[in-house]
Parts: C-alpha cells; structure tokens; sequence
C-alpha cells in the first residue's frame, strides 16, 4: 500500500467525523453524534462524497452520512467536511452490508446511490447495491415513506434495479417499494432538476467519455406497524 494511502488511513481516524466499526459507532446515538433529531439522508458508495457535501450545504437542517468501504475515498469527502467545520456531515467506511449494525429500524429518511459499481456477471448479482439482499436492508432502516434515489451510467444495472424494485413483493402481490420516477438521459433535458445537477466524481468522467445518466426515485411503503 501507499505511503500516501497510510498516511490518510490514519488522518481519518483524527477528523472525529467517520466511524470505521460498529462499535465505535454503538458508543453514541446519531442524535447525540448530530445534536439533533434531524432527517438522516445516506449516500451509499459515496466514494469521495460529493454528494453528501453538496446536500449538507443545501440543506442545513437535514444530517448526511456517506458510506463506503473504500479508506483513501472516504478520506478525501471526510477531510472536506472536517476543514469546513460541518456539523451536519458524517461518514462511515464500511461495507453497507452491515448498515443495520450503524442505523436502528427507521432512522433514515432518504438513500442516495450514486454510481454503484454495476458487478455485470450474473454470479456477482447478490453485491449489486440494488439487489434483493440491500433492499431488504434498506426497507429496515429507512422509515414509513422513505425516499431511494439512484443514479447511475450502467445500462444494464439501471434496468435490473428497475425491475428488482418493481418486483420487491411479497406472494400475495404486497410490494415494498412504489416507484415515483424514471428519467433517462437526464442531463439531456432542458431543465435538469436541481438535485440531480450535482456532479459525482465518477458521474464527471463518465460525462466526459459521453455516457448517458439514468435516474431512478422509488418510496419505501412497507407497512411499519408489523
Ligand atoms: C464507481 S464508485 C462511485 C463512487 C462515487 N459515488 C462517485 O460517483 O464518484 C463505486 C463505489 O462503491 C463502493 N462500494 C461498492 N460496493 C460496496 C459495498 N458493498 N460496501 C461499501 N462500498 C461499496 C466502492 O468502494 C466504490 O467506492
């Protein structure tokens, strides 16, 4: 590894802003970690975090968690938070297979996925971010109409998440997500929508090499009083 990679590995242990194990995180309440009861909005695969950053700065009153496993990106989001003193920003480097480890049942109001890698091969499906195995995750913390966005250039994973969110149900035809919007291509519309303007770090390279951005907004409907 790195020396420069080691060197970040350990500055992000200084920021007081990310939490790298469940215990560490088990010591504090988001509230307390917060000091509020804000909405909790996630970024999953945030990488470096773009757009947990540009969320907390448009939105002060809402609190913002990006998660990703990935030390040396993690960092360079964490570091921007801690030099400009938000209050409203955290981020956890781990996997987000073991969300539930970070987040009770129904403590958070939105997840943004932004740019998950899109695991092609058919014996891979089970690490999509979208696959059944993160829904029923994210159906256990998200609260009574909580919001998932996705935003990807893969083709191919936008229809699968499509599909797999559409057909999260159970026998009886009950569904746990209600899909509220679909937009393809979207940086080709004349007027973008305002969240959907913000830039990933992978989204800028991928403009660049002309791919084409997809969009996907579901709500979570599960019945909670079960
Ligand atoms: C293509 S990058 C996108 C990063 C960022 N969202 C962006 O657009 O610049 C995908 C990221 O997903 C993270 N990732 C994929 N599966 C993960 C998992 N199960 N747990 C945590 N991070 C994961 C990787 O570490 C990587 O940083």
């Amino acid at each position: 590894m790195s020396r420069r990679k080691l060197k970040h590995f350990a500055e992000l242990k200084t920021f007081g802003n990310t939490f790298e194990t469940p215990e560490e995180k088990a010591k504090i309440s988001w509230q307390n970690y917060f000091g509020n009861k804000n909405p909790i909005v996630l970024e999953l695969a945030c990488g470096r975090g773009y757009y947990t950053i540009a969320l907390a700065q448009k939105f002060p009153d809402k609190n913002f968690v990006g998660v990703d496993v990935k030390g040396h990106r993690v960092w360079a989001g964490a570091k921007k938070a801690f030099d400009a003193k938000m209050k409203n920003v955290a981020f956890i480097r781990h996997y987000i297979d073991e969300l539930k480890s970070y987040f009770e049942k129904d403590e958070v109001s939105e997840i943004w996925i932004t740019f998950p890698d899109p695991f092609p091969r058919e014996g891979k499906a089970k690490k999509r971010l979208t696959s059944p195995k993160f829904l029923e995750i994210y159906k256990k913390v998200l609260k009574p109409d909580g919001i998932i966005h996705l935003k990807t250039d893969n083709e191919n994973l936008f229809e699968y998440s499509k599909e797999t969110i559409e057909n999260f149900c159970d026998k009886k035809g009950k569904c746990d997500f209600k899909m509220e919007e679909v937009l393809y291509d979207i940086h080709s519309k004349d007027s973008v929508p305002e969240l959907l303007q913000i830039t990933t770090y992978y989204e800028g390279k991928f403009l660049k090499e002309g791919r084409k951005i997809n969009y996907l907004r579901a709500i979570c409907v599960v019945d909670k009083r079960n």
